[in-house]
């Protein structure tokens, strides 16, 4: 076969360092994930008890899998699909395997899809705040200043459009001089101006309340579909369970430490998502707002803060173009998955890989910028309500359903499937780590997300589309 000719593993490059890795990989988990989606549906899902859902599937679920993925990428460097093939071969297992590389790809072009939508919201939004139009409106024309954003397609195509040209143009350019080069500066600015915004949230009227709504559990409001939307977020926030982190394994050099490196990037990204919590909830109650208002929240707190604070103009431009990077950083790994293997099996460069990867994904991302205006039909999840068409059903497909059943197979083929030779070679660590990080991979990881999935199944029948 053709691919036999050209794949050459490592053929892709390398990270210049572990550094350069823990910087690109945090870079994929820190995104909107953490700025916009985790806000948002903690405060569709009551709180406190959805946080520690979600906290306890990053350490008991993401942590344990992503050793795994990265593990899965760095032994055979190359693009998941390949990767797994590979694998599967060298393990004298099933060719099958490669389908779970296959079913990243395709999850990476959907979450893509409807990531640069909101990612061009976010674009928009810097426009707004070096304006200064912020700090002469009210909570009720914030809101209504993000509901004639939303629901004017045009503008939402044209924003959407530039962010996939600006994805496109740094994943064109590959591995260290590309995706590298994007991320150093990112993630400590980011980290910096997240914790003015926290400060200026300690001095609101509602910042109590916003603590006690993320940290006091209240048990009565977790429903099924808490449950699942936090496991899923548990997975998207990390990267996992699409072949992104496996992608960015791939090009860790031989001698950096899995386990460590995973847990700063896992690190890394709670401390942003509880941050970016504290922040938004107290101006949800310090001004009235609705905390279950859904992914406008943070269009519509933020705004506010900025607004009032001293140097908000310059805080709130800063702010978005962030977030703007954030997002950018994230979505060039949810393609190169795809990239890699066009490269590695279609012999196309990686711009012309690139290029036909993006379109697709573009015409994909029309479905969610009509979900807020011209389609936005509602259905019902769980009994929860769904008002956003085509955007909600994607987010609940590759989220809640596709990144958990690709990490299930991860922590099936590394906790079983590969020989124990194998995987200790290439965790190379303390041995009691070891031992531990397999044991969970084993027994506990795939029983939770089994557990989860299961109850889906069995109360699937009660989505209704309206
Ligand atoms: N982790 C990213 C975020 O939180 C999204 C993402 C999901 C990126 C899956 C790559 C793969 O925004």
């Amino acid at each position: 076969m053709a691919q036999e000719k050209t794949v050459t593993p490592g053929m892709h490059g390398q990270w210049s360092s572990r550094w350069a890795f823990i910087l690109a990989a945090t870079g994929s988990a820190v995104g909107l994930g953490n700025i916009w989606k985790f806000p948002y549906i903690t405060g569709e899902n009551g709180g406190g008890a959805f946080v520690l859902v979600y906290l306890f599937c990053i350490a008991l679920i993401g942590l344990p899998i992503m050793i795994a993925e990265i593990m899965l990428g760095r032994r055979a460097r190359m693009s998941p699909v390949n990767a797994m093939q590979a694998l599967a071969k060298q393990e004298g297992r099933s060719p099958a395997w490669k389908i779970l590389g296959w079913m990243g790809v395709l999850a990476g072009f959907l979450i893509l899809s409807y990531y640069s939508v909101i990612a061009g919201w976010a674009l928009a939004y810097i426009f707004r705040a070096a304006s200064g139009v912020f700090s002469i409106s009210t909570a009720d024309g914030i809101q209504a200043m993000f509901g004639d954003f939303v629901s004017d397609p045009e503008a939402l195509l044209a924003w959407h459009t530039i962010f996939i040209v600006m994805v496109g143009a740094v994943v064109a350019r590959g591995v260290s001089k590309g995706l590298e080069k994007a991320t150093k500066y990112l993630m400590p600015s980011l980290f910096i101006l997240l914790l003015v915004l926290v400060g200026y949230a300690m001095n609101t009227d509602g910042f109590q309340q916003g603590l006690a709504f993320l940290f006091t559990p209240d048990f009565s409001k977790l429903t099924p579909a808490a449950v699942l939307t936090a496991l899923g977020h548990a997975f998207f926030t990390l990267s996992l369970g699409m072949g992104a982190i496996m992608v960015y394994g791939s090009y860790l050099p031989k001698n950096a430490s899995i386990a460590q490196v995973s847990l700063v990037i896992v690190i890394a990204d709670t401390a942003v998502a509880l941050l970016a919590g504290m922040a938004i909830f107290p101006l949800v109650f310090a001004n009235g707002l609705e905390a279950a208002s859904g992914p406008s929240l943070i269009f519509q707190t933020l705004p506010l803060a900025f607004g009032q604070m001293p140097m908000g103009q310059l805080f709130g431009t800063l702010f978005f173009i962030l977030l703007v990077i954030a997002a950018w950083t994230s979505a060039i790994s949810l393609i190169e998955p795809a990239v890699a293997w066009m490269v590695e099996n279609h012999g196309l460069t990686r711009p012309q890989a690139t290029f036909q990867a993006l379109t697709v994904t573009w015409l994909v991302g029309i479905g969610t910028v009509l979900s807020f205006n011209l389609w936005d039909f509602h259905f019902s999840f769980f009994g929860q309500e769904k008002t956003n068409g085509i955007f909600d059903m994607l987010d609940l497909l590759t989220a809640n359903i596709m990144l958990p059943l690709g990490g299930l197979l991860i922590a099936i083929f590394a906790g079983w499937k590969m020989k124990e030779s194998h995987s200790r070679d290439e965790l190379n660590g303390n041995r009691s780590v070891y031992e531990f990080w397999l044991f969970v991979v084993r027994w506990i990881s795939p029983t939770l997300v089994i557990i989860v999935l299961l109850h889906l199944f069995g109360v699937l029948k009660l989505i209704g589309i309206e």
